[in-house]
């Protein structure tokens, strides 16, 4: 290697420890100051040795090759022909700069991998697709206690969660009492329906009893209470998922079972 060349392959070497600076760094938890400066090094190095190669390396010369009227003397390409066989082995390739160069931009590529692999996080499991309500679950306010069937009037409306999850936002609903008799699947006049709408997830809070339908404040998407929490209008697409319940023999509501599909903004193809 000529000093020159060992001056190039001295900046690789300092890019592709800039590059592993930032993979340790990230690894560790370090600083951003550190991530920052170690990757920021390594792309000046890579630059340093660009420069290097690009005026060090690659031949300056001004070369003008006349071009000849055709056909060219067959004599002339003979001539041609020979004087490249014979200086042929004088071009040569900074081979080892090569892969070198190569091997830094190996541990370059690798540094620009690591922040996405590494931050993926934990796998959610089924935790999207259901809910803490089980069956058995009493209907619970946030103060821990029990909605009875015979507490609330015709258009009550109550925020309920599962008597184990008391404030979990995926399994917060809405009761409503309905007149007994307007849905014949309803338990006393109760129906209960996830407050997340499925548009962007806000809470569906409104409850507007003349048209028993459920509104969400954000967008205006509007649900129908008594068809399953179809959609009436505004932007959602999907019904308000709508949870089966009882009332047990001592009167105390109860859920039984999760909602039968995954609640909120839907992020996957839903029947
Ligand atoms: S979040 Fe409810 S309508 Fe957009």
């Amino acid at each position: 290697m000529t000093p020159k060349e060992r001056v190039i392959a001295l900046f690789i070497v300092l890019a592709a420890a800039g590059s592993g600076g930032f993979i340790a760094a990230y690894f560790t938890g370090g600083s951003r100051l550190l991530e920052g400066v170690s990757l920021a090094g390594a792309c000046a190095m890579f630059g340093a040795a660009a420069l290097g190669w690009a005026f060090w390396i690659v031949p300056q010369e001004h070369v003008v090759d006349e071009v000849e009227g055709y056909p060219s003397q067959t004599i002339e390409r003979m001539k041609q022909t020979n004087e490249l066989t014979e200086v042929q082995h004088l071009v040569t390739r900074p081979v080892a700069l090569v892969r070198l160069l190569a091997a830094a931009l190996g541990v370059f590529g690798l540094a620009l991998l690591v922040p996405p692999i590494r931050s993926l996080g934990t796998d959610p499991d089924e935790t999207l697709f259901h809910t803490k309500w089980r069956k058995g679950d009493a209907l619970t306010r946030i103060d821990g206690s029990f909605v009875r069937a015979d507490q609330l009037n015709v258009n009550a409306v109550e925020t309920v969660f599962p008597e184990h999850a008391i404030g979990d936002p995926m399994s917060v609903a809405t009761l409503i009492r309905l007149r007994r008799g307007l849905l014949a699947d309803a338990p006393d006049g109760y129906v209960v329906y996830s407050r997340l709408c499925t548009h962007a997830g806000c809470p569906v809070a409104l409850y507007r009893k003349a048209a028993h339908e459920l509104m969400c404040p954000c967008h205006q998407s509007t649900f129908n209470v008594l068809d399953d929490g179809a959609v009436v209008s505004g932007p959602a697409d999907h019904a308000l998922p709508r949870l089966p319940i009882v009332a047990d023999a001592g009167g105390v509501l109860r859920a039984t079972g999760d909602f039968p599909v995954p609640v909120g903004p839907g992020f996957w193809e839903r029947p």
